[in-house]
């Protein structure tokens, strides 16, 4: 581990592979509400004063947005949840206020046609004082942008190793419509992502899933009611509000230091030289 892990320096320098994406011009930098859809890439997700906001869910101690991506890959990545409504920053911030001061059970209000909801996942590594930090890579991005509170168009970029590694272009590629099979969050928890039972008659859908119609089985309630980061277990008061993304990067290095695997790690890296 030692000998081959960078220092914070050349972490911080590893390629931003969505940048170049966005500087590639493959895709149109920002959503065409027009049918059909067209997959777009945006280059302003962490932009400070940008159209996204960085979401965070502010009834949890340690504001985690989407602690069941977090849980799935402990001190592996890092989550950030970032909305954007039509009408700028000025009206997702107004919106989430909103959310904020609701009472308790009233109704929550609905987003309008046209919001979109990122969720960006950065790659986290160890350096050489064995210190977690947040890398540039981008491993994967997924958008649901809400044509109508009933209509989704969906689309995902993942990280592929292979040709990232070989230094080709930025390997963050468009999932396509009909690829499948890729398990890499597990199942989250979810009935779908159980393990297949093979005497299941519907096993090979379950083994292998068209990616971009899974979306759906989770995502499926109209607008807000279809996110997931939502009602994790506060049916009654609607946790989202304004964050930052230093508030996710700080509690998942922080909660990845609690578990018992980052104190085996920490065994194994005091006990060789
Ligand atoms: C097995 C269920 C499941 C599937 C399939 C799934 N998601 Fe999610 N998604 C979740 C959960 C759970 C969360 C957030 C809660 C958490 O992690 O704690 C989430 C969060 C999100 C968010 C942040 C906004 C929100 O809903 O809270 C986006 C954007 C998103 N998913 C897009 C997608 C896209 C695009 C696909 C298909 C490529 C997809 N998801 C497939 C379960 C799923």
């Amino acid at each position: 581990m030692r000998r081959v892990a960078l220092t914070e320096k050349e972490l911080q320098s590893l390629p931003d592979n969505l940048a170049l994406a966005v500087d590639g011009q493959t895709y149109p930098a920002k959503w065409n509400p027009e049918k059909p859809p067209r997959p777009f890439l945006p280059g302003d997700l962490l932009k400070p004063d940008g159209p996204w906001v960085s979401v965070r869910n502010r009834l949890r101690s340690d504001d985690l947005v989407v602690p069941i991506h977090s849980e799935a890959t402990p001190g592996r990545s890092a989550f950030f949840l970032l909305l954007n409504l039509p009408g700028g920053r000025q009206a997702t911030l107004a919106y989430l206020k909103k959310l904020e001061s609701l009472p308790p059970n009233t109704e929550v209000p609905q987003i309008p046609d046209g919001t979109q909801v990122a969720l960006l996942r950065r790659m986290l590594l160890i350096d050489e004082t064995a210190t977690l930090r947040l890398t540039p890579v981008t491993e994967s991005l997924q958008i649901r942008s809400y044509r109508e509170i009933r209509e989704q168009d969906l689309s995902e970029f993942t990280l592929h190793r292979k040709e990232f590694l070989a230094g080709l272009a930025e390997g963050l590629e468009l999932t396509a419509a009909d690829e499948s099979n890729r398990f890499d969050l597990g199942f989250l928890g979810f009935e779908l992502h159980r393990k297949p039972d093979p005497f299941d008659r519907r096993f090979e859908a379950r083994r292998s899933p068209v990616i971009m119609k899974t979306c759906i089985d989770c995502h499926a309630g109209p607008g807000i009611f279809g996110f997931q980061s939502m009602f994790a277990g506060h049916h009654d008061h609607p946790p989202l509000g304004e964050g930052s993304p230093e508030d996710q990067v700080t509690s998942t290095i922080e909660r990845a230091r609690e578990t018992y695997t980052w104190g085996l790690l920490q065994g194994l890296w005091e006990s060789q030289p």
